[in-house]
């Protein structure tokens, strides 16, 4: 298919002109200007899948979008080239793994659309309960032709009640407690998931001259699914977007009015907002704040973690996405599991059981992990040498030993690369804990002010933000 008759079928294929007019007009209203450049809709699906494999740095992949629905889709299997992308299968709404997902989340006292990361962090918890797996199975059915529309058919709320019945038990309540049997079911559900995820790519990948695989779409986030992929014998190379979820669907759009091949290589995340350090000491001085300017910074931020001081860094423009990746991160030594309850007990104020991840030098990443390839982003996982396992205890899943690294290159993110290896000076270790910096339920912060105010309200002894340093 030619560049024009793409175009063509692309405009066809999205919302009405007229609602492209629609939408114009509630930008005007909202932005209050008027005018705008011209306002172009793109379905979800194709700009999801536009933002998996554009910025791959793939000439050619299988793509496959999975969420809870964009139209009427609900995953997507495409065929990504030079020339675009070509649908391969559609499943249609509600036939949903991310609904699906949100269902056992909700049934398991977490909020849907927002507690599905926290199911399957709780999964390798679990283990094989053959009554849960063909109770489930007997409602729903995995593989290449799931279908999983007897439960998602209901809403979220409704869904924990059809799981009630079918297991005759009570849906946990919000933060209720949960037992061998809820980390069973669990277990059940992630395995649901990356089975039915493997046979899509093992049933469409052959349709595809390359073994490269792209993925996107909120259940793309699930980063031990996305483990499942990268080690199928079957499969080369692996590409996930790092935004997997709906706010990446915008930046698959604007994707969209490019060919493939001008977009470059995806490498950093760091689009957001930019706070100078002119700004950062007007809030200090306004707010009669001390603080000093070390000669050498990364040295004296690496001794205070390698002294088991929790560390907020603040620098440079924000991480677009879910994770925060060494700009607007929260930092502890990795060495010891005491790092990682402390980080929960007087900073993240979280369950004690939930995984905490790396960064980790790139040049590292060979002597501490298995079978590692390009993992920038936190969005894969996976097992650690044996012997380097003790070293890096903090940030290894307590229940399965797996890990979520992000990979630090010097030419994409300099600062945080220095900090690393200062560490990595002082202790032998070129790895830090990196969380989020934001407390149990609220946003990242963005702005000098929200920095400040989250240092003061968390147990956090030291606040870096551009070349200054703030302690308790
Ligand atoms: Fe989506």
């Amino acid at each position: 298919m030619n560049v024009a008759h793409r175009k063509v079928r692309e405009v066809v294929e999205c919302m009405t002109g007229k609602q492209e007019e629609k939408i114009a007009d509630a930008i005007r209203e909202t932005l209050g200007v008027s005018s705008l450049p011209p306002v172009r809709c793109h379905r979800h699906h194709r700009s999801h899948a536009a933002s998996a494999f554009y910025p791959s740095g793939f000439d050619e992949a299988l793509v496959v979008t999975i969420d809870s629905a964009g139209e009427d889709d609900s995953t997507v299997v495409w065929h990504a080239s030079e020339s675009g992308l070509e649908k391969l299968r559609t499943y249609d709404f509600p036939n949903s793994l991310g609904f699906f997902f949100s269902g056992i989340t909700e049934f398991l006292g977490y909020r849907f659309n927002n507690g599905e990361g926290k199911v399957m962090g709780l999964a390798p918890y679990g283990d094989r309960n053959e009554e849960i797996e063909e109770t489930l199975r007997s409602l729903v059915t995995p593989g290449v032709d799931y279908d999983v529309t007897e439960l998602t058919q209901y809403g979220p709320r409704e869904m924990e009640h059809v799981l009630g019945d079918l297991f005759d038990r009570d849906p946990l309540d919000r933060g209720g407690e949960y037992d061998d049997w809820h980390q069973d079911l669990a277990y059940a559900a992630q395995q649901f998931l990356e089975e039915t995820v493997e046979a899509i790519v093992r049933e469409y990948l052959p349709e595809v001259s390359t073994d490269n695989v792209a993925l996107a779409g909120g259940v793309a986030l699930n980063c031990k699914m996305n483990k499942r992929v990268m080690e199928m014998d079957e499969v080369d190379s692996v590409f996930v977007q790092p935004v997997a979820n709906d706010p990446g669907s915008a930046l698959g759009s604007a994707l969209l009015e490019f060919e493939p091949g001008e977009v470059p290589q995806m490498r950093n995340v760091y689009w957001g907002p930019e706070y100078s350090g002119e700004t950062v000491r007007d809030v200090l001085e306004r707010n009669k704040l001390d603080y000093d300017t070390p000669e050498n910074l990364s040295r004296e931020v690496a001794e205070a973690l390698a002294d088991g001081q929790l560390v907020g860094w603040y620098q440079n423009r924000m991480e677009m996405g879910p994770r925060a990746l060494g700009n607007r991160s929260i930092l502890a030594d990795p060495r010891s599991k005491s790092s990682l309850d402390r980080v929960n007990e007087y900073v993240k104020h979280r369950e004690e059981w939930r995984p905490f991840a790396p960064s980790m030098l790139a040049e590292a990443a060979d002597d501490y992990l298995e079978g590692v390839d390009s993992a920038p982003f936190m969005i894969k996982t996976f097992d650690p040498v044996d012997d380097r396992k003790d070293e890096i205890e903090a940030v290894l899943h307590p229940a399965d030993d797996t890990t979520r690294p992000q990979l630090v290159y010097e030419d994409q993110n300099p600062e945080y690369y220095d900090l690393i290896s200062a560490f990595e000076d002082l202790t032998g270790v070129p790895v830090l804990l990196n969380t989020s910096f934001n407390d149990n339920g609220e946003p990242i912060v963005n702005r000098v002010e929200e920095a400040v105010r989250a240092f003061y309200t968390m147990g956090l002894d030291m606040l870096v933000l551009d070349d200054v340093v703030i302690r308790k």
